[in-house]
């Protein structure tokens, strides 16, 4: 692995150019035969793609207790969802409201206590730690909210450690093409800002194009305007691969920029919400 920037067929990688490949089979990229010229593209800032009706998250009474020692925590209490292909969902709540033990059991990391959770066809609920981490790898990329890069490699390379090993991998150029971060790849981590860092870790998540984004406080530790970088990358993910993905906050802010919104309060989905017309992340004002 070397940190050269290798030549894209589309030339130098920019915010652009690398669709082509990532978004296939989308007829508006193909080349027309006849004239040998790209038919227009799909227009980049529509308002939010409809999400499809197919479930990819079922989840049934889901309930979570941790135990320790004597004392009972009850993380989720019965938590009923479902969540579409395609859709962009922000999990809103409190410190302590259960976001992310939902997010983990939903991204194969952690088990459930009762209830069902299904990815598609795969059972979660009952899936053994192998089972779980088959279906990580081949299905889910999670953005935290520390980026847990490799000091030691470049930005690209960081990319490169999962494109290397994923099943059908987009180009480790393309994945930081389209994360705006086209031009840092042989950056090294200490040379990129906090926003920067966390949007190769998106790149880096995104990479294996996996089914579901889920990403856990990603904005928690920026500032303001490189936070809104962050999702507007994440946004544009969804938007561009159409890929599922959840944000957890406790932002309220930041829900503007959801199709749909589900609150979370003491280990249930006290409400939800839909966004006709969500916001762009440049937008949002906090
Ligand atoms: N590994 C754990 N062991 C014990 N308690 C936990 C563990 N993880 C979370 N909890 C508890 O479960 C509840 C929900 O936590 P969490 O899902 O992390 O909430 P949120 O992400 O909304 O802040 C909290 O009361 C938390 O202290
Ligand atoms: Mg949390």
């Amino acid at each position: 692995m070397t940190g050269a920037v290798r030549e894209s067929k589309f030339g130098r990688v920019g915010l652009h150019a690398p669709l082509a490949k990532m978004v296939e089979p989308v007829a508006a990229l193909q080349v027309e035969p006849e004239s040998g010229r790209a038919a227009p593209r799909v227009p980049l800032h529509c308002a939010a793609m409809p999400a499809s009706a197919e479930r990819v998250f079922v989840a049934r009474g889901l309930t979570k207790v941790y135990r320790m020692g004597d004392v009972e925590v009850h993380a989720l209490r019965g938590v009923d969802v479902e969540i579409h292909a395609g859709e962009l969902i922000v999990l809103l709540g409190a410190s302590g409201s259960g976001k992310s033990t939902l997010l983990n059991i939903l991204g194969g990391l952690d088990f459930a206590s009762g209830g069902t959770a299904q990815f598609r066809d795969h059972d979660l609920t009952t899936a053994d730690e192998r089972a779980l981490t088959r279906y990580r790898r081949e299905h889910v990329g999670f953005v935290f909210q520390f980026y847990n890069l490799i000091p030691s490699l470049t930005a690209l390379e960081n990319v490169q450690l999962v494109t290397e090993i994923a099943e059908r991998p987009m180009r480790a150029d393309d994945a930081l093409g389209i994360v705006g971060l086209g031009n840092r790849l042989d950056h090294f981590p200490a040379q990129l800002s906090g926003g920067e860092q966390q949007r190769v870790a998106v790149a880096r998540a995104v990479a294996k194009r996996p089914d579901v984004l889920l990403c856990d406080e990603p904005t928690g530790a920026l500032d303001y305007t490189t936070g809104k970088l962050v999702l507007a990358a994440i946004e544009r993910v969804n938007r561009e691969l159409r890929t599922t993905t959840i944000v957890i906050t406790h932002n309220a802010s930041i829900a503007a920029m959801a199709q749909r919104v589900l609150h979370l309060a003491d280990g249930r989905i006290a409400s939800e919400e839909r966004n006709p017309t969500p916001a762009r992340p440049e937008d949002l004002r906090w």
